[in-house]
């Protein structure tokens, strides 16, 4: 079990501390972990955010643990130097396609979400966000346009294949839980949405079994906080994936919760919390190690099928906070390592 653990910027050290921590102490004979330096750290060693031999121990490894990359020191950098690029850029060429990102309620942390007790005790969807195309991928620029003003662009385009291929992910994992798909689209709108919706509805037909539902994405994001028991699995693309999860993540009550795992064709995987860097808290151990944690457990789960070690992990984590175990973001005040040995003291 070969691991590349790349925790970058912000608070990505402390958090993924914890959950090497975590995996640690499960004594998985089998377990070698390798360190590599990315984002804006890694620009600053090396001078760029994604170094070839980063790059390079990210394809010998079977799994990767990313915590979180991005620095303000670094935005002034040319785009293909910030901290985001190491991300995006791993993503890219590990082909690492459908970015799972569930979001369920923990017993007890009702009074932590935004939203009302009985709303949020509903919540137990999965957010399948494509992760290889859309307009983070396109052309982009920022041009002169004939009449002297700058325009900034972006390209949002889907081809069939990498729609399909991202649909079939969704009504799988539709199919392992309540048979519920829901694709959301902008297709009112645009025209990559336009496609994104005749393709999903062509692959629905292996899966007669999975009721699928359209909504648009305005609709998608009002519907998340007015009644998201209704959902079971979201399928979108990575722009809209991408602002869904962050809201979902509020309303199950932190953003330091959510656990993601990007998956290629294959068991390949890159497991992180879905937060960034945060760096107005970095360095001071307030952090939330819970996301990171539970990123090592679908780690487990996903690309070594250890799904017995993945449960008691995630059994571990809704026991403590169960008991009460709740860092700043919940409203409590223990930090990154109480949290963390709250955990580890809880996997017997
Ligand atoms: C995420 C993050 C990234 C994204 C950033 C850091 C590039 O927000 O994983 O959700 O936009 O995909
Ligand atoms: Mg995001």
């Amino acid at each position: 079990m070969k691991i590349a653990v790349f925790a970058g910027d912000g608070i990505g050290p402390e958090v993924t501390r914890e959950a090497v921590r975590v995996l640690e102490a499960l004594r998985l004979p089998e377990l070698v972990l390798f360190e590599g330096d990315v984002g804006g750290v890694a620009y600053k060693r090396h001078g760029h955010p994604l170094p070839a031999e980063t790059l390079e121990m990210a394809r010998s490894c079977d799994a990767i643990l990313f915590g979180a990359v991005g620095d303000p020191d670094c935005d002034a950098l040319e785009r293909q130097l910030r901290p985001e690029q190491a991300i995006l850029g791993l993503r890219k060429e590990l082909g690492l396609f459908a970015n799972l990102r569930p979001a369920k309620l923990f017993k007890g942390l009702e009074d932590a979400s935004a939203l009302r007790p009985e709303v949020a005790g509903a919540i137990d969807l999965l957010i399948v966000r494509e992760l290889n195309g859309d307009v983070y991928f396109g052309e982009k620029g920022i041009r002169i346009l004939p009449d002297g003003r700058r325009q900034g662009w972006d390209m949002m385009a889907y081809a069939e294949d990498e729609v399909r291929r991202i649909a079939h992910v969704g009504f799988k994992a539709a199919m392992g839980r309540k048979r519920r798909l829901c694709s959301v689209d902008k297709a009112n709108v645009l025209e990559t949405s336009q496609l994104w919706r005749d393709v999903v509805i062509e692959v629905a037909r292996d899966y007669p079994e999975v009721e699928l539902s359209h909504m648009y994405v305005d609709n998608a994001a009002m519907q998340l906080v007015r009644n998201p028991g209704q959902f079971d699995v979201i399928v979108t693309g990575n722009l809209f994936g991408d602002i869904l999860s962050d809201q979902a993540s509020m309303c199950v009550g932190s953003i330091g919760l959510l656990a993601s795992a990007s998956l290629a064709e294959g068991t390949k995987g890159l497991y992180e919390p879905i937060h960034g860097s945060a760096p107005d808290i970095a360095g001071k151990g307030l952090a939330n190690p819970m996301a990171t944690i539970l990123s090592a457990a679908m780690l487990l789960r996903h690309s070594f099928g250890r799904e017995a070690d993945a449960a008691r992990i995630e059994a571990a984590v809704g026991q403590a906070l169960h008991d009460g175990v709740r860092g700043a973001d919940l409203g409590g005040a223990l930090g990154t390592a109480a949290i963390g040995d709250a955990i580890v003291e809880r996997l017997a």
